[in-house]
This record gives structure tokens, C-alpha cells and sequence, in this order.
């Protein structure tokens, strides 16, 4: 374990370079953070100070030394069906206006886009929510082949574990009903539990970071982008919001996290309250004068 205590003076070093890679900017007062979550991994290194880490990971062209900072500094907390809310407007409001739609033929693709996905529930739970509303027959239209669902993290780490799709007890126990356990997931080895192969299907998983530029991704008629924002600094947030706005077509809906209220990009979104929750719609975009 590397001894932080001697180390003091390097800290803003440190921080600045946690920010720098992934965007997560620290206090000096969060130095118990960094010291509980990076002390083991500059003890391996052996380095003696924090410009000597620093120097290593800048030099370390595999970035396996950058990745092990960003698996340790990112929170990966999440949950199945996280805050109920969303999952009964999808349910009750977007799927059947989805359904209209593709059943209509206005539409033959729906794009989601799931971003900070961290270790997969949030875009498994809307894969198994379109699934079991597609199978119940109530919504002609809605099929699960129409929709894309895009999901990214920067975290390398959260990201195998959701391509995976295996999950333990803990992590089963983190807002899944048994409904949705019994239907879509088999304990394949004591306390280890496989998602359905049909619903990993449903969702491409990718490395990227929130700082990299999203329009290579094309546009997105649905857009998931929770709990991560409050990592970020005010700065960055209003970038990202730029650039989240200009992959969401007129119409498309953003979602952001029960605690991150948009109070501003009021020239990119207005809020809409669909069903209990507020969703933020893209609005036409003014002709340049
Ligand atoms: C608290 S989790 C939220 C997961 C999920 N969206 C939810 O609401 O349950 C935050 C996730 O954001 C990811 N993250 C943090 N900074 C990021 C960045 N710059 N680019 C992409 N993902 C990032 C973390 O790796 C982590 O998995």
C-alpha cells in the first residue's frame, strides 16, 4: 500500500490526472477517497512518489495502468429497474407509442442509447421490459428486432462484467423481482446467475468515454444518462448536455438521473412530464440566422 501521508504535497498531481483521464474531479478533501482506492494500485507499481505513478501510467502505451485507475475511481453502483419510475412510463407510455409507430410504419427503427451503463442492469432492464411487452401480444407492433440499444461505459472492468451478463446474489438482489428472475435468468452455478442469451443479444456493449466526441454513434431516439452526471463538473456537464442534444433528433427523449434535474439547455430541451417522470425532448433546432 503506498503511504499517501508522505505523498501529501503531490496530491493535487494526482487529482488533476484523475480528472484527466476520467473526468471525475476530486477535492483535496477527498484524499481518504483516492487513498482507499488507488493505494494498492501505486503499491504495485513500487514507485516512490506520485509524479514517478504519474509518469508510468503516461508511459504505459498497453493503458492497462490507466484502465486500473479508472476501474478504481469510477462508482459503479447500480440496480435493476433503478427508481421504478422510468420503467412504468417506458412500459406504459413509450413502448405503446413506439408500438403505434413501428406498426404504422412512420418508423422502422428505434435507437436507445444507454450511456454509463456501468455493469449492465439499467440496459438489461429495458431489453426485459421491451422483451416481456413485446411477448404479452398487447402491443402489435413492438418488436424487440426494431429496437438497437447501444450501452458505454468508461470503466473496462464494469463493462465485462456486463457483457457477461452473469451476476451473483448481491447483485441479484438489487432490484430484480422474481419475475424477472425466474423468467430470463438460470443459476448456472451455486449463487451465480446467467442472463438469458436472447436478451444479451439485445444490447451492444462499448468502451467510450463521456469526454470523447458521441456523433461518430449516430442519432438516438432514447437517450439514458443517469447518475453519472453528478461526478461531473459544471464546465463538463454543459458540454456533454451540448453534445447529448446533438445526437437526439427533433422528439427524441433524454433521461437523466432522479437527482440531476436539467435547469439548463432550455434552447436544446423542453421538459415533459411522460407518465410520472421527466423526461427532457429535443426541440427543433433554429435555423442558424
Ligand atoms: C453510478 S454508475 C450509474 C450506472 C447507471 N447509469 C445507473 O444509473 O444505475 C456511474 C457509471 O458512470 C461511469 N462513468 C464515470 N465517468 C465516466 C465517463 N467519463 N465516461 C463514461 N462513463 C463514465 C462509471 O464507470 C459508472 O459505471
Amino acid at each position: 500500500m503506498f503511504d499517501f501521508s508522505a505523498a501529501a504535497a503531490h496530491l493535487p498531481l494526482l487529482l488533476q490526472y484523475i480528472a484527466e483521464v476520467c473526468c471525475i474531479h476530486l477535492g483535496p478533501e477527498k484524499r481518504y477517497l483516492v487513498e482507499a482506492r488507488l493505494g494498492t494500485v501505486i503499491g504495485e507499481t513500487g514507485v516512490k512518489d506520485i509524479p514517478a505513478f504519474i509518469a508510468i501510467a503516461r508511459a504505459d502505451t498497453s493503458g492497462r495502468l490507466r484502465d486500473k485507475i479508472i476501474d478504481a475511481m469510477t462508482t459503479n453502483e447500480t440496480l435493476w429497474f433503478r427508481d421504478q419510475r422510468p420503467w412504468d412510463s417506458f412500459e406504459r407510455h413509450l413502448f405503446p407509442e413506439y408500438a403505434a409507430e413501428l406498426a404504422s410504419g412512420r418508423r422502422n427503427r428505434i435507437r436507445v442509447l444507454c450511456a454509463a451503463c456501468s455493469t449492465g442492469q439499467e440496459p438489461y432492464s429495458f431489453a426485459m421490459l421491451l422483451d416481456e411487452a413485446a411477448s404479452s401480444g398487447r402491443l402489435p407492433g413492438l418488436a424487440p428486432a426494431a429496437f438497437e440499444i447501444l450501452a458505454f461505459d468508461i470503466s473496462p472492468a464494469a463493462l465485462l462484467l456486463a457483457s457477461n451478463g452473469r451476476y451473483n446474489q448481491i447483485e441479484m438482489g438489487r432490484g430484480l423481482d422474481a419475475k424477472w428472475k425466474t423468467r430470463y435468468f438460470k443459476e448456472t452455478t451455486p449463487g451465480v446467475w446467467q442472463l438469458d442469451e436472447k436478451i444479451r443479444r439485445m444490447v451492444t456493449f462499448r468502451r467510450r468515454n463521456l469526454q470523447d466526441e458521441l456523433a461518430g454513434l449516430g442519432q438516438f431516439d432514447l437517450v439514458m444518462c443517469r447518475n453519472v452526471l453528478i461526478y461531473f463538473k459544471d464546465e463538463f456537464k454543459r458540454d456533454l448536455l451540448e453534445r447529448l442534444g446533438a445526437i437526439i433528433p427533433t422528439g427524441g427523449l433524454l433521461l437523466l438521473g432522479g437527482s440531476e434535474p436539467l435547469f439548463t439547455h432550455q434552447h436544446l430541451f423542453s421538459q415533459e412530464m411522460i407518465g410520472t417522470t421527466i423526461f427532457y425532448k429535443r426541440k427543433p433546432s433554429t435555423p442558424l440566422p
